[in-house]
């Protein structure tokens, strides 16, 4: 098996507060830094012959290993063996998430073999300039097995938790982290606890964790009060032993960074003008972050795309704290080098790169105004229905490295959008929906100009939430008991309602059309 040439000297956890900087061994589980509260990351010092050594220059064994079709060990069970890790779309990345310490206790059931395709349909609607060099990509992660990308983190989360020994694990979920979090949970023998809000998640994902058997918990409050819940046993009740798979878990993340080197991959590993994606916990953009930071300073990639997070108008926190607020993060000052590789701004480097500061108190203070004001989150996307985003200073960190922009969407834009790349042949799901809507919203900003490369993330499949779908395609909310979904006059601008029509031969071919 391919040995990566990292020790356990070499990774670590580190707090990204640059006036804290904790940091902890990797055999520690922790949700947050001891110290002062903050986020923490998994810190790799790469040597200086990283790439050499392990020949990652110019990707190609990465991609070699995509192809694999040898036989491979069963999902989720150890020993994993190369064969396994080299069909996984996270871990035939295993040199640039190097955390583990064996890799035949590398956790995967066949995640991440998500493709990137062009969707030219889709820009010309948008207004994209094919024949001028623009290009549209969905980054379509409805294909991992659970269905979204969460896929990606749980590999990674799930093998930082067999190196501890974990035996239970929990997330509070708006559904497609619960969802995938069951199927590892089932795959791997480890107990699972789904904690979700009440009439807070779609039916398509809720019935993942129900028949995965996760123990699900209906809690009655919203997303940000069942993390608060979860977090609070898997931080102060030891006894439990709860592994928590939220995306505090810095593990996760390693494994989101994935697919970012997809859709590089997918482009013949050249760099995209712009990066989209919606935004909701913050811990997808985050990990993009993280990724595209560490390929700059391991001198792979030579320039970082933009960054465009899509949040909801009803949930927009980042937004209003980015844009409203003026909050930025302010990278630590380096301690290696004159110039840094990481983010090219003179006295950094790659590793002070992850670590900074910004306004904390302007954010709480933002928080405490949420409160007194009784604000809600409340969108369609309730994949994005969140109010405080846990990533929420990695999202900034990210901001920063790639030159980034936050943008919210009304869900009327959110459904339409999300419909036309349906139509288009990428049926995702709303929260995704969102990132075709913050594209086509850049452009007539003249942000995202139509001669740009861009790279859309789609983070869930079409399936999850059939309700917004049929509802928008019929104009019958399908929540409410049995329906008859040929009556009404659905009003969006592609809705394609079934047609009632007697049985009977000439009628059904009127009905047709042809
Ligand atoms: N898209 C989908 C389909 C999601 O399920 C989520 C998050 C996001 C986007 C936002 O990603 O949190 O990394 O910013 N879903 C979480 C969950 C919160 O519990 O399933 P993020």
């Amino acid at each position: 098996m391919t040995q990566v040439v990292l020790n356990a000297l070499h990774v670590k956890q580190q707090c990204l507060n640059a006036a804290c900087a904790s940091s902890y061994p990797v055999s520690e589980v922790r949700t947050g830094c001891a110290a002062c509260g903050e986020l923490l990351d998994v810190v790799y010092d790469f040597p200086a012959d990283y790439v050499s050594r392990n020949n990652l220059a110019g990707f190609a064994a990465f991609t070699a290993r995509g192809a694999t079709v040898a036989k491979r060990s069963p999902a989720g069970l150890m020993p994993t063996n190369q064969a396994a890790l080299d069909f996984s779309g996270v871990w035939r990345f295993r040199e640039l998430l190097p955390f583990y310490a064996d890799p035949s206790r590398i956790v995967t059931i066949g995640e991440g073999r998500t493709i990137l395709q062009r969707a030219d349909h889709l820009a010309c609607e948008i207004g994209i300039d094919l024949s001028g060099g623009g290009e549209l990509h969905l980054q379509y992660e409805g294909f991992n097995p659970s269905g979204s990308f969460k896929d990606n983190g749980m590999a990674a989360g799930f093998t930082h938790a067999r190196m501890v020994g974990a035996k239970r694990v929990a997330c509070a979920s708006t559904g497609n982290t619960s969802a995938a979090m069951a199927v590892y949970g089932s795959l791997t023998g480890m107990a699972v606890y789904v904690f979700i809000g009440e009439g807070k998640i779609a039916y398509g994902k809720l019935s993942q964790a129900l028949e995965y058997g996760a123990k699900t918990l209906q809690v009655a409050g919203d997303f940000d009060a069942c993390l608060a819940r979860v977090r609070e046993i898997a931080e102060n009740r030891p006894e439990v032993g709860i592994y928590l798979m939220n995306s505090v878990n810095p593990f996760r993340l390693e494994g989101q960074k994935t697919i970012m080197y997809r859709i590089l991959e997918g482009l013949g590993w050249e760099v995209p003008d712009w990066i989209v994606v919606p935004g909701g916990n913050l811990g997808n953009c985050s990990a993009f972050g993280k990724a595209f930071i560490e390929l700059k300073a391991l001198g792979l990639i030579d320039r970082i795309p933009r960054l465009a997070i899509i949040q909801a108008e009803g949930s927009r926190t980042l937004d209003r704290v980015v844009n409203e607020l003026g909050v930025k993060w302010t990278p630590a000052a380096c301690e290696t080098s004159s110039r840094c590789k990481g983010c090219e701004r003179p006295a950094s480097c790659a590793q002070s790169c992850l670590r900074g500061t910004y306004d904390r108190a302007t954010v709480q203070a933002e928080y405490a105004r949420m409160n007194r004001d009784n604000e809600r989150a409340h969108t369609i996307a309730t994949a994005i229905e969140i109010n405080r985003p846990v990533n929420l200073s990695k999202a900034l960190r990210a901001l920063h490295a790639m030159n980034g922009v936050v943008r919210s969407v009304s869900d009327a834009e959110i459904v339409e959008n999300k419909a036309l790349a349906g139509k288009w042949g990428f049926g995702c799901e709303p929260a995704s929906g969102a990132s075709v809507a913050g594209v086509r919203m850049l452009m007539n900003e003249g942000i995202i100009t139509p001669k740009d490369r861009v790279a859309c993330v789609l983070t869930g499949h079409v399936l999850k939430d059939p309700d917004v779908t049929v509802g928008y395609h019929t104009g019958v909310n399908t929540k409410s008991a049995a329906v008859d979904l040929t009556g009404s006059k659905p009003t969006g601008r592609v809705s394609n309602p079934p047609i009632r029509v007697a049985d009977d031969l000439e009628l059904i071919l009127k009905a047709m059309g042809v």
